[in-house]
This record gives C-alpha cells, structure tokens and sequence, in this order.
C-alpha cells in the first residue's frame, strides 16, 4: 500500500492544505494528516479542536485520516509504516526551509519528500494571515473551510464570520 503523510500545524486548516490534501489522496492509497501536538507555537485552537475541524474537512475523502505526533516526524512515520511526507510548496521563500527539512527526514530514516506545487488560487494563503485576517474583523470566507469559518468566527467576533 503506498501511504503518505501531510504534517503541519493546521491553526487552523486552510482551502489550500485541503487542497494539497486532495491531491495527495489521489495519488496515494493513504493520507494520513498528522497535526503536530508539541509545537512551542502559541496557537488558537487547542490540538482537540483543530483534529475536530481537520476530521470534518476531510470527511469526503475516504482514503484521509487525521492523526497527531509528538516529536520527530520521522519516527511517527516509521511506527505507521508511512513512507512519503507529503508537503506543498506556496512559493521560493517556503524552498529553502522545506528542502532542508526533506534532506535531513532523508538522512535521519530514508523517509523521502514529495512536494505538490500549491495552486495559484492559495499560494498566498497561511494559517498566520487567516487568523490576523478574522481577529481584525476581516473577511476569510471562500479561504478556509466552513467549519473553520464558523470556528473563527465564534472565537473572534461573537458567532459573526
Ligand atoms: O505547519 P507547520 O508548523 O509549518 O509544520 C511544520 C512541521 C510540523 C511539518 C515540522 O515542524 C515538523 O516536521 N515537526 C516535527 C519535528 C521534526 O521532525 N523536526 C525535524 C524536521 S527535519
């Protein structure tokens, strides 16, 4: 079975991780998406929350699963028999950081990386921005999906998106 992961922090989940996500699926039996539970990252919502909103946005995919890892990324992948890290690449400034982190997963388990250029429609999108975006009062509909628009908008604004 050819098994992939998307890692990330999902804070939250974005139409282009999903986006990324799809896309995996279509070429791997299985995804799994693995939201990293350690990360000194202050985040807005707790890893509970963004497993909820991540399993909802996945739901119609079949071949999607959400996980969490603590930790290397590669020992997660080596206990789940996972043998790709799926990521997406936005633009030249997400290279450098990205191409590091596969050639050091490559050194440390022979876990290869595979890179899906991001769709134009979301390279500009960032969980960061989305929350600095719906904190101000501004609009994220159509960048996130609608679970994670009502999620901010109940933190945010009082149930207004
Ligand atoms: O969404 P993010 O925060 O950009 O995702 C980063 C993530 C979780 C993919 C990366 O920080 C990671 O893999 N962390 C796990 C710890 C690890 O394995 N570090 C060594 C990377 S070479």
């Amino acid at each position: 079975m050819r098994t992939a992961v998307c890692p990330g922090s999902f804070d939250p989940v974005t139409n282009g991780h999903l986006d990324v996500f799809g896309r995996a699926a279509a070429m791997y039996d299985e995804v799994t998406v693995a939201v990293l539970s350690n990360s000194t990252k202050s985040a807005l919502f707790t890893i509970d929350e963004r497993i909820a909103l991540l399993r909802e946005a996945v739901a119609p995919w079949a071949n999607i699963k959400v996980a969490t890892f603590q930790g290397l990324l590669v020992e997660f992948c080596q206990k789940n028999e996972i043998g790709v890290i799926v990521k997406g690449l936005r633009a030249v400034s997400d290279f450098d950081y990205e191409l590091q982190m596969a050639q050091m997963n490559y050194r440390l388990a022979k876990v290869e990386t595979a890179f899906i250029a991001t769709n134009p429609e979301y390279g500009y999108l960032s969980s960061s921005l989305i929350k600095e975006i719906s904190r101000n009062g501004g609009d994220v509909s159509g960048l996130v999906p609608d679970n994670v628009l009502q999620a901010l908008g109940e933190r945010h604004n009082g149930g207004k998106s």
